[in-house]
């Protein structure tokens, strides 16, 4: 099988992580995969926050109605944030940094699993995940939290998708 079909095939959401440190050079190194995407024009209007004090991983836990459970393990988190004053595809640029991470995380070895702020409620009555994460992480009003990576270890690695097991009736051919 190819090597990246294979990497990609490995990807999966993990929720929950061993206690023990994530390496700064992983972080360095998924944080390389994030802008080696292509973006809209070529503008790049992302920035990440990388979050490893525990305390603030902690706070974030309520950014999620429900609480995100997955900050409760996890040992890094990465927050994908996009400005809407310097690209109007701001989202598709962040889905694409937030896609790049989760596969160099897997392919690191580490557990990882998107969580999703925008449009979602916060744990806190009448506020936004996105407001929530705002008041925790300190980011201007023009720059929007388009997801978190949760970031951890895993003693495991879980089942690897199969790659040829295709949704052959999502692929249409010169028409619909
Ligand atoms: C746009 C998007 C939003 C997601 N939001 C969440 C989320 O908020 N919480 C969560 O646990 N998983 C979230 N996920 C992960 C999906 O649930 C997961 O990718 C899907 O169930 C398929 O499983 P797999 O990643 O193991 O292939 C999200 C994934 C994407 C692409």
């Amino acid at each position: 099988m190819n090597d990246l079909l294979k990497t990609m095939s490995a990807r999966r959401s993990v929720r929950t992580y061993a206690d023990r440190p994530v390496a700064k050079e992983d972080l360095d190194q998924i944080l390389k995969a994030a802008v080696l995407g292509p973006t809209g024009k070529g503008i790049a209007p992302y920035d990440f926050i990388v979050i490893t004090d525990p305390d603030v991983i902690a706070k974030l836990v309520d950014i999620r109605k429900g609480g995100a459970k997955m900050l409760t393990t996890a040992k890094a988190a990465i927050a994908v944030l996009g400005d809407e004053d310097r690209s109007d595809t701001w989202i598709e640029d962040d889905a694409v940094c937030m896609t790049m991470m989760h596969l160099m995380a897997s392919s690191l070895g580490l557990g990882s699993c998107w969580l999703q702020v925008r449009l979602r409620p916060s744990n806190v009555e009448g506020k936004s995940a996105e407001d929530f994460g705002r008041d925790v992480l300190g980011f201007p009003e023009h720059n929007h939290l388009e997801a978190i990576l949760a970031v951890g270890p895993i003693d495991e690695k879980p089942e690897p998708h199969d790659p040829d097991d295709l949704p052959k009736e999502k692929f249409h051919e010169n028409q619909w």
